[in-house]
């Protein structure tokens, strides 16, 4: 018997763009003046401290999966091509109802991808970049063209709204994007990384297999040292981003945008003050609007930054996620 010893691989392309984006914005709207009574709290110190004014709430009928799909159609009409095209779908969520069937699976069939591969991918609130990092090395390996890439939370079932350090921080939505190969690399080169050491400072606040165990305790909910994530994510991740960027070969200059995780006003107004961005570059603050939606944030103010007229298809924007785990991870791309 012969030894084969090299294989055929797919044609890889120069690189990759996102070519379509969409989102899914629950109907209902909750203000801080709804959530203040039961965290003794106000509309003044929530809006001070984090800069949310509002945030939309999932209906009993707006799933994982049907938001995700929401956004999907709408990506996949901006990006003008078949669903029948995508190669692969990832849907970045960490809170999909079901452990199986998974929500990407989920999705693909209900929009009709029926030629494509599908899985989740839970990197918390760095889940939208790392998906984008997925989406690339997919792409540029030859194993798909296209991809459809989905940012898809239902936080608010995971939330304690007596608990005053979280209740109102969180917001429900999906973004989604599609991906394609293209003859000039419009993805920079991604910097991520995790520090699991701190893993306790957002955590559940039981696993499920405890909660099995006796269920008179509260259900599982998300619980924060949000002092210690805030100081973390304003010292710690200025120098990713400056990474991304210098990765990306561009310079601060060159960009249009900078879209961060949308965790805490506070958060971003430090980190623009760190990086030192020109006064050109357009800052997200969907987070105003949307509260913290995890892994949707940044396709939600991307296409909200759009939908204003700030930014255009082709500008340069550096993303940056970060948050559970503790993860985090950035890129520059082209937009869609
Ligand atoms: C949660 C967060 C907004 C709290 O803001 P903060 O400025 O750190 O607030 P502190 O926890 O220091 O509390 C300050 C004071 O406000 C009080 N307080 C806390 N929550 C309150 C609330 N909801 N309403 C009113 N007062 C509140 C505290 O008791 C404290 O009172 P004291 O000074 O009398 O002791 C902030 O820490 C944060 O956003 N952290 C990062 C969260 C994040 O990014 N999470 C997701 C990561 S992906």
């Amino acid at each position: 018997m012969n030894a084969i010893n090299e294989l055929k691989s797919n044609p890889r392309p120069a690189g990759a763009r996102l070519t379509g984006l969409g989102t899914y914005r629950p109907k209902k709207i909750v203000k801080n003046e709804e959530l203040v009574a039961a965290i003794d709290s106000s509309d003044e110190w929530i809006r001070e401290r984090s800069g949310i004014k509002e945030r939309r709430m999932a209906s009993d009928d707006d799933t994982v999966v049907s938001m995700g799909v929401a956004a999907s159609r709408a990506a996949i009409k901006d990006a003008n091509v078949d669903a029948s095209e995508i190669d692969l779908v990832i849907c970045s969520t960490a809170t999909h109802d079901t452990l199986t069937p998974h929500a990407s699976a989920l999705i693909a069939s209900e929009i009709g991808a029926t030629n494509a591969g599908a899985h989740d991918l839970n990197a918390a609130c760095s889940g939208f970049s790392y998906g984008v990092a997925e989406s690339f090395a997919q792409i540029v390996s030859g194993n798909a063209r296209k991809v459809l890439l989905v940012g898809s939370e239902r936080m608010h079932d995971f939330i304690n709204f007596n608990d005053r350090t979280t209740a109102f921080l969180f917001g429900d939505g999906a973004g989604a994007v599609i991906i394609e190969a293209s003859d000039t690399n419009c993805i920079g080169p991604v910097v991520w990384g995790s520090d699991g050491s701190q893993s306790e400072a957002i955590k559940m606040s039981v696993p499920w297999h405890d909660y099995k165990r006796d269920t008179s305790q509260p259900f599982p909910h998300v619980q924060m040292a949000g002092q210690q994530v805030f100081r973390w994510a304003v010292g710690s991740m200025a120098p990713i981003a400056l990474a991304a960027i210098h990765e990306a070969g561009v310079t601060p200059s060159d960009l249009k945008a900078f879209i961060p995780h949308q965790a805490n006003m506070r958060i971003t107004d430090a980190l623009v003050r760190e990086l030192q961005l020109p006064d050109h570059v357009v800052i997200a603050r969907d987070i105003e609007v949307s509260g913290n939606t995890t892994a949707a944030t940044i396709p939600l103010a991307m296409a909200a930054l759009r939908e204003s007229g700030a930014v255009s298809r082709g500008d340069l924007a550096l993303l940056l996620g970060f948050g559970g785990g503790l993860a985090y991870s950035a890129q520059v791309v082209c937009l869609p």
